[in-house]
């Protein structure tokens, strides 16, 4: 915990957001006198602690508090990357109700169909650092692309590729990782960092050289690298080595 004022809040929102109960739950447990406060009991829910100074235990275990939780998750395809949707299913249908607890959001968004690297937090400030288009972090995606990508292609997108509403990208390196035939039909798999993430990005900007790409996956954002281990369609926490590559001091 950084230093600065420390503020009280109340029991109730504080064991809400560590994924303890609803605040009636909470309420509920108190009035059962399982809450305790440095070592008394407490039946009002509402009492006002230091979460960070104050002891709290619920049925004899210690409440450790924390404000922020960063999450890493390798995002499958077929979840829209937002916090709710009217139709779909979302990221956040993907985490534990402790996790959720916490109201994380995804860091900037991937298409339904793209896989790859999603960092969830709650943290606004670090969601907006990586975010600012001023701070041009790169972004890293692998994709196969039907076509048959060539050294023209890689210098378009070093220079800045036209996309289709006029919007010139920011140079971008690509590199062809290699290629394949299928029913005499091209493939190429490529590798490209970008540094800024307008909508649909990657797609637009090889729609912009006539080609198509038929999946996509993010590998790479900022210094944070997609764990090779994680599986598709789950999450972890952001170890501290991976928190400090983002800048972030714990
Ligand atoms: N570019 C795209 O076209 N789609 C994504 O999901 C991410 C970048």
């Amino acid at each position: 915990m950084s230093g600065g004022i420390r503020k009280t809040q109340r029991l109730d929102k504080i064991l809400a957001h560590l994924g303890r109960g609803s605040r009636s739950d909470i309420r509920r447990m108190a009035k059962q006198g399982i809450i305790t406060v440095n070592g008394s009991i407490t039946k009002d829910s509402g009492l006002h602690v230091d979460p960070y100074a104050d002891l709290i235990e619920v049925d004899g275990e210690r409440i450790q508090y924390r404000q922020f939780i960063y999450l890493m998750m390798h995002k499958p395809p077929g979840v829209i990357s937002a916090t709710e949707d009217k139709r779909e299913p979302t990221v956040l249908d993907l985490l534990s109700i402790d996790d959720a607890a916490f109201e994380p959001f995804p860091v900037g968004r991937l298409d339904k169909d793209t896989e790859g690297l999603l960092l969830l937090t709650n943290d606004g400030k670090l969601a907006h650092e990586l975010l600012s288009p001023r701070k041009h972090v790169p972004k890293i995606y692998e994709a196969i692309v039907a076509g048959d990508v060539v050294p023209q292609d890689i210098e378009l997108f070093a220079t800045g590729v036209t996309l289709d509403d006029g919007y010139v990208a920011l140079p971008g390196e690509l590199v062809v990782v290699r290629k394949e035939t299928q029913d005499s039909n091209i493939l190429s798999y490529i590798s490209l960092t970008i540094h800024e993430g307008k909508f649909h990005q990657v797609k637009r900007m090889f729609e912009a050289v006539g080609k198509q790409v038929v999946y996509l996956k993010r590998v790479q954002m900022g210094e944070l690298m997609l764990d090779p281990e994680l599986e598709i369609g789950t999450y972890r926490e952001l170890t501290d080595e991976e928190l400090s590559l983002l800048g972030k001091n714990i």
